[in-house]
């Protein structure tokens, strides 16, 4: 069988390369119709794919996960698909309570039922796009994302002052972290300050802080 990981970094890695340093693209309207019809056609698949290489998926959020040590109360998944990251977070974080959204319905439709069959309560899963989220200012302690693309204005907009952000990927890690100083860059214009990249694995991990804009003058 293909490993997932070696095809992913192999297809991906450029491309996330060019991404690091265009973010604006993940707005273009091209980019948001593949983002809306690709995850349909992968989301009967999509769970069996990832436990084939459960531990080397979870690997780089795990160790992210890891870092944050002020028990956040209300978190966020962004593009949640089948809640990988929203269901490591309740166990993570036993008193949290997590939304996660996703804009497909075939990856939120799986994600209900695997929450309903694990009588699993504190996931609230739903329709929505992480480019406009349907959230106040400042409601969230943490903001978590995995294997995504990233809006990084709406998450931090929904982030409260002194609230964490996680970006995980589980694989092209080497390329994130050698663009480190891009998207360092880039979490500063949205007010982000980068705690940690780790290359972990085949993936990263990103941690930032959300700051008050003064804060970085
Ligand atoms: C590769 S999957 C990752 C799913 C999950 N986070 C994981 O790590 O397994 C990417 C997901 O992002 C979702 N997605 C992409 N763009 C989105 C957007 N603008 N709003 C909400 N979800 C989006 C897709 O529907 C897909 O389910």
């Amino acid at each position: 069988m293909a490993d997932i990981f070696k095809l992913k970094t192999a297809f991906m890695t450029p491309f996330i390369r060019f991404l690091v340093k265009h973010p604006d693209l993940m707005h273009s309207r091209l980019f948001l119709k593949a983002m809306r019809v690709f995850p349909e056609k992968v989301s009967k698949t999509y769970d069996e794919k990832i436990a084939q290489n459960i531990i080397e998926y979870q690997m780089a959020l795990l160790t992210g996960l890891n870092q944050i040590n002020n028990k956040p109360q209300k978190i966020l998944d962004l593009c949640t698909g089948t809640g990988f990251a929203a269901f490591m977070a309740i166990e993570h974080f036993p008193n949290a309570s997590v939304d996660a959204l996703d804009q497909s319905s075939e990856m939120i439709k799986i994600a209900k039922e695997k929450a309903v069959k694990n009588s699993v309560s504190r996931i609230h899963f739903n329709e929505g796009n992480a480019a406009e989220l349907d959230y106040d200012d400042d409601i969230f302690d943490l903001v978590i994302t995995s294997n995504a693309p990233i809006y990084l204005s709406e998450a931090v907009r929904v982030l409260k002052i002194s609230g964490l952000i996680l970006i995980s990927f589980s694989f092209s890690g080497e390329a994130f972290v050698k663009a480190k100083k891009n998207i360092s860059a880039y979490l500063v214009e949205n007010n982000i300050m980068l705690l940690e990249i780790e290359n972990i694995g085949k993936g990263a991990y990103i941690l930032g802080q959300k700051l008050e804009k003064t804060q970085f003058l």
